[in-house]
């Protein structure tokens, strides 16, 4: 493997007889884990997903993939929460920083567009006039079949589609990632005739990246998505044989808890990639969704380094001390660029001539460390080897196995999501939906005074 998780820096704020006293609590955790015998044991089929997943299936999501790089110029997908934060993670990270943007040539695959994680008219409709002329396919993808956001922006693009192409292709060019028997829109693609891969019953939808609620997107990206994989394999022998010492996702869990009980409620993940905020914005609804229950729970946020340093930095380094930060930090740049010499020295910086911009990043990383940690704020380090689809697939694999763990210490259920519920209840009520007409009526009479 090669990821690896170091709290050293920290070592400040955590001693090594509390990490030794959290043991038991950790090994109980992860046995129960493991075992599936603990709450929201029906959901824990992410576990073994890396080494049990369904290759029938596996391939036509390659074969899919390739279908859509022939026929369309946009892929458009349609989700929301666990239905696309993790695409669009590995596909932030492993693509161009300007794949959107790359003539089509070079690109060699299509533009990926993201929808339906809002109720933006404004985001729809300018999606529409982008689409006006180019040949696009959708993937729709809901677990439950029944969200709001997607449904909705699902009508406006099936419409359009079947306009563009009249139903028959366009049956051709929807894709529908779902329950495997139940959900409207189970039922729909089955009537309508729609190629169908499987949300797995016993996989949550925040767990879900590396079935193919993720894999056809990524893929469709040109993604390498047997690494992705193999990566996540590696982790999960990690997480399974190595002993508390050495198991990463066993010991961030253990250090996070061990913090959240000196009063620091807030965790900041870090980068210094661009490449990375996604993956950040995934991170925060895992950990957010499954541990922040019971009026329980660390907050997860995130910020962007060097750039949030000229922002949020001032609050980390000085503001109150509830926070401690994770940053996720890279060895080996994919690309190196060297600073050059300039005649006139004008702007101070001819000695950095002769450095790689990816020196000048991993110092500021190493300064802002040393600078948060004096600051009082403890600050926990997750490196991966390289930018690569391997090394991702350990950190997704890394962070579920630390979320389940976490969250069975702080003693919630990290696999339900009772909370998201409360809106969906005031939403449908107050947009007329039949069956919540006394909630309505209450509803409105609030929103009155
Ligand atoms: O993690 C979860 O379960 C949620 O974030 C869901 O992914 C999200 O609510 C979307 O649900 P669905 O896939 O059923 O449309």
């Amino acid at each position: 493997k090669s990821l690896t998780f170091d709290y050293s820096r920290a070592n400040r704020f955590i001693s090594k007889d509390e990490i030794e006293y959290f043991k038991p609590a950790v090994q109980t955790a992860l046995k129960t884990l493991l075992d599936k015998s603990g709450a929201g044991k029906d959901y824990l089929g992410w576990i073994d997903l890396p080494v049990n997943y369904d290759k029938e299936e596996f391939n036509r999501i390659k074969q899919a993939a390739h279908k859509i790089s022939l026929d369309s110029q946009v892929f458009l997908v349609i989700g929301i929460g666990g239905s696309y934060l993790g695409a669009r993670a590995a596909i932030e990270f492993l693509t161009n920083s300007f794949y959107n943007l790359l003539d089509a040539k070079k690109r060699g695959y299509p533009q990926i567009i993201f929808c339906g994680n809002s109720i933006s008219s404004k985001y729809l409709a300018d999606l529409k006039g982008y689409l006006e002329g180019k040949d696009f396919s959708i993937n729709v993808i809901s677990k439950s079949g029944t969200t709001t956001e997607p449904a909705i922006a699902f009508r406006i693009f099936k419409e359009m589609l079947e306009q563009r192409y009249g139903k028959d292709e366009a049956v051709k060019r929807i894709y529908a990632t779902t329950d495997k028997s139940c959900g409207a829109l189970k039922k729909l693609a089955d009537d309508e005739g729609y190629e169908t891969f499987t949300v797995p019953d016993d996989i949550g939808g925040r767990f879900s990246v590396l079935t193919a609620v993720g894999l056809l997107p990524i893929a469709a990206a040109g993604i390498d998505i047997k690494a992705l994989i193999d990566g996540a394999a590696v982790m999960r022998e990690s997480l399974i044989k190595e002993p508390y010492e050495s198991n990463p996702a066993a010991l961030y869990a253990s250090v996070r808890n061990i913090l959240l009980r000196k009063g620091k409620t807030v965790e900041i993940i870090a980068n210094y990639e661009p490449g990375l905020h996604s993956l950040s914005e995934w991170w925060k609804q895992l950990f957010g969704e499954s541990e922040g229950k019971e009026q329980k729970g660390i907050f997860p946020a995130a910020v962007d380094l060097t750039t949030d340093l000229h922002s949020m930095g001032q609050y980390i380094q000085d503001g109150s001390r509830i926070v401690f930060e994770t940053v996720v930090s890279i060895d080996e740049s994919p690309e190196q660029i060297f600073i050059n010499k300039e005649e006139k020295d004008t702007d101070g910086m001819n000695y950095l001539a002769g450095k790689s911009i990816d020196f000048v990043n991993k110092s500021a990383m190493s300064g802002t460390i040393l600078a948060h940690t004096d600051g009082g704020v403890p600050v926990l380090s997750i490196n991966i080897a390289k930018q690569d689809a391997y090394c991702l697939g350990q950190l997704f694999y890394f962070f579920e196995a630390a979320c389940g763990i976490s969250g069975y210490i702080l003693g919630v259920n990290p696999f339900n999501q009772p909370g998201v519920e409360s809106y969906k209840k005031n939403m449908f009520a107050l947009l007329g939906k039949p069956g919540y007409e006394n909630e309505r009526e209450q509803l409105l009479k609030r929103l009155s005074v």
